[in-house]
């Protein structure tokens, strides 16, 4: 287990790669696994994980109370039913609200002797002031789907990234589809990963059961080959080896 918090920023160039549904997963398997997790949503007035975890109607604060003054941050936060060890800081309804990366790195320092990861959501979108955020984080997951756009935006990130000097970044590809799943599958990833240049710590299957799951904020089934992958890139986040498996 980390003696340091990992903060950890899930981030991606185009919008709907998956970042939510990737901070939801890997931070429910984080926490299964024994480490305590939180996860903060930075996306503005577009706040969804309090609906994933189905905890819609009972988070009371959110990341807007404590910039706001009216609440501590451990105070704002919300327990999730589901997983003990893990909580979420849920975004601001008022997307006019803005966050400094100062803030964020200012909300991390005060409550990381509390946890073991804080996982951070970033909105989608190139720009300075999510640049600004991840860089603080020791770890930037880019997330691309298959999709060559998707790919080149991805690309333009990590390579932003890099020019600032930040090397501390893992490739996850969401989305994998049976199709993909083919015999060509694997060239393909490695086209993926060749394109986007950074290493890559996993590959999370198109699941409709997280769709659905996330969608309704009902549990993930056990057997759901995205939570499969999820628990994979924990364990990988934690330091241990554990082989790729695409299913
Ligand atoms: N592995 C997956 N299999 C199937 N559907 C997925 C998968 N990952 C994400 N999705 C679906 O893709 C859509 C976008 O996902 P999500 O909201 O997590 O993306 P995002 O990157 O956070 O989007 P935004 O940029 O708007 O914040 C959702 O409908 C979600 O259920
Ligand atoms: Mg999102």
């Amino acid at each position: 287990m980390a003696k340091e918090p990992k903060l950890i920023a899930v981030t991606s160039g185009k919008g709907g790669t998956g970042k939510s549904s990737i901070c939801y997963g890997i931070g429910y398997t984080l926490a299964k696994q024994g480490n305590r997790t939180l996860i903060i949503e930075l996306d503005f007035g577009l706040r969804c994980l309090d609906i994933m975890f189905g905890m819609s109607g009972s988070v009371q604060y959110d990341l807007g109370d404590v910039l706001n003054g009216k609440k501590e941050i451990l105070d704002a936060c919300t327990h999730v039913p589901t997983a003990s060890n893990l909580s979420i800081l849920c975004a601001p309804k008022d997307a006019f609200m803005t966050v400094t990366a100062e803030q964020v790195v200012d909300i991390c320092k005060r409550i990381r002797k509390y946890f073991d990861f804080i996982i951070i959501d970033t909105g989608a979108g190139i720009n300075s002031h999510v640049f600004d955020i991840v860089e603080q984080a020791n770890l930037i997951l880019v997330v691309t789907t298959p999709d060559p756009i998707c790919i080149r935006d991805a690309t333009m990130m990590s390579d932003e990234f890099y020019t600032r000097g930040n090397k501390r970044q893992r490739l996850i590809v969401n989305k994998l589809s049976k199709k993909d799943i083919s015999s060509h599958m694997i060239t393909d990833l490695d086209e993926i990963i060749d394109k986007v240049g950074i290493q890559l710590i996993g590959v999370i299957p198109e699941d409709f059961a997280l769709k659905e799951a996330t969608g309704k904020g009902t549990p993930l089934s056990p057997e759901a080959p995205s939570l499969m992958a999820f628990d994979a890139i924990s364990k990988r986040l934690t330091g241990e080896q554990v082989p790729l498996v695409i299913k």
